[in-house]
């Protein structure tokens, strides 16, 4: 039979472990990762002086990814989204008719976020699942098209920014009290429009949907 001092030390141990995973109002969280955009893109075709019959792609691109979040309640934060900038390459739907190669254009983006989050369980838990809707800018600049394409007239590439919903799902996993690890899964609206010249004549694709998945693994940091 174990002495009762050992039993109100294991009951201490236990109390303070409880309340020491536990995220808490007025907590700051500050994570840092790799972010992964991944569209879902479909677009309208490419018009240039007529419909050229094609459309266009948009590859994946990872870069490092911070996050920060404040916690308004035990189990709501604010949580904003930050990264590098992201470059995607824009591929043409085959089979490209200017014979100018795969690839139409290089867009460079960033997608601030801010979102806010509920969190299932307050307690002990060292898991900790979360989801979260939010608001996105997507901020495009940086748009080239490839050297086969602008030795063809092309130039002047430019796209709209987007204003769009986003929604989440994430967990933190707690290593101790103030580090852990994140996942996290995001969809975000990003609707697009370009604009470009074709020897002088406008062209356009009017509607480009990019609406990505965003993966972000981090690693966390609770202040
Ligand atoms: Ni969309």
């Amino acid at each position: 039979m174990k002495k009762p001092s050992a039993v109100i030390l294991a009951l201490a141990t236990l109390v303070v472990s409880q309340t020491a995973f536990a995220f808490e109002k007025g907590d700051i969280l500050v994570r840092g990762g790799l972010a992964t955009v991944s569209p879902n893109e479909s677009s309208s075709n490419i018009i240039a002086g007529s419909d050229l019959g094609v459309n266009v792609g948009v590859g994946n691109n990872t870069q490092l990814g911070l996050n920060f979040a404040y916690f308004m309640t035990d189990n709501i934060n604010i949580e904003v989204l930050a990264a590098t900038p992201f470059k995607h390459d824009v591929n043409f739907g085959l089979p490209n008719p200017l014979d100018t190669g795969n690839q139409l254009a290089e867009v460079t983006h960033l997608p601030p976020t801010i979102s806010v989050n509920y969190y299932f369980d307050t307690g002990n838990s060292v898991l900790k699942p979360y989801a979260g809707v939010g608001l996105n800018y997507t901020l495009f600049f940086d748009e080239q098209f490839t050297s086969q394409n602008a030795a063809i007239g092309l130039q002047d590439l430019s796209l709209d920014n987007s204003f769009g919903l986003a929604a989440q799902l994430g967990a933190d996993y707690m290593v101790d009290e103030e580090w852990f690890v994140n996942a996290s899964i995001r969809w975000i609206d990003i609707d697009t429009e370009a604009s470009f010249n074709l020897n002088g004549a406008q062209g356009s694709i009017e509607s480009i949907e990019i609406d990505p998945w965003v993966y972000t693994v981090a690693v966390g940091y609770r202040f």
